[in-house]
């Protein structure tokens, strides 16, 4: 796993890149896009609950011997940034039985791709301990900055925020650094840069509306 001071890029496998590669194709079918983008959200969640504290904690075996464990130190929630990522809550939950999930809904302008807050809520303990972000996709990096800003005017630290992310362009990872340099961004591609319309190249879509079949096929985000 690569670590460049704020962000975790997950190893680009050659079977990373075969889930990529169904996925990234115009012509997947929902279903495909949703099986292989949840296989892909599942390690993306893993390696962003390897960025959380641990502490020591023993357990006996069946065996009779002693194994020296690690746990988790502190609570722990998901927000969400609505639409798109609701896609991850499903493995969060699989993974996490249990696990608090608020939901921050943000939309985009379709002419000025300006963020726009529409609601909010959030776990009332959500200062007290760890947040996992679900926002698959960072282009201009708007959405993400106006969702740090609700955790942080809700007392959560910077430190304490992993942002869990799919896709991400240079300038987004760049303009949440720079930001917001202590949140942790946890991602599985960084693509080449964004077009004219401030969608990402190469690309994936719409991930909203890919992965929840609401789409023109010929969407792009
Ligand atoms: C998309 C995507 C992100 C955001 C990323 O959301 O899901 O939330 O754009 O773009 P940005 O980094 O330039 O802000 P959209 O507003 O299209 O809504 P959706 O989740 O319903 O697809």
């Amino acid at each position: 796993m690569t670590t460049v001071s704020n962000v975790v890029l997950l190893p680009q496998t050659n079977q990373l890149r075969a889930l990529h590669t169904v996925i990234r194709d115009r012509n997947a079918s929902q279903t495909d896009f949703a099986v292989y983008s949840r296989r892909i959200i599942r390690l993306l969640l893993e390696a962003g609950l390897d960025l959380l504290p641990f502490e020591k904690r023993e357990v006996t075996t069946p065996v009779g011997q002693t194994y020296d464990g690690l746990g988790f130190t502190t609570p722990l929630c998901g927000v969400s940034v609505v639409r798109a990522g609701e896609s991850m809550e499903t493995e969060l939950r699989e993974m996490l039985p249990g696990i608090s999930i608020g939901k921050i809904l943000i939309q985009r302008d379709k002419q000025t791709k300006l963020p726009d807050l529409l609601y909010k809520n959030l776990p009332g303990d959500i200062a007290e301990g760890h947040v996992l972000l679900l926002e698959p996709m960072l282009a201009t990096a708007g959405s993400a900055l106006a969702a740090l800003d609700v955790l942080r005017d809700s007392g959560v630290q910077d430190e304490r925020i992993v942002l869990i992310n799919f896709l991400a362009s240079p300038q987004g990872l760049e303009r949440v650094g720079r930001a917001a340099p202590a949140v942790r961004i946890v991602t599985s591609a960084v693509e080449d840069g964004l077009n004219e319309h401030a969608f990402m190249v190469p690309g994936i879509g719409d991930f909203g509306d890919r992965f929840f079949g609401t789409l023109p096929r010929t969407g792009t985000s």
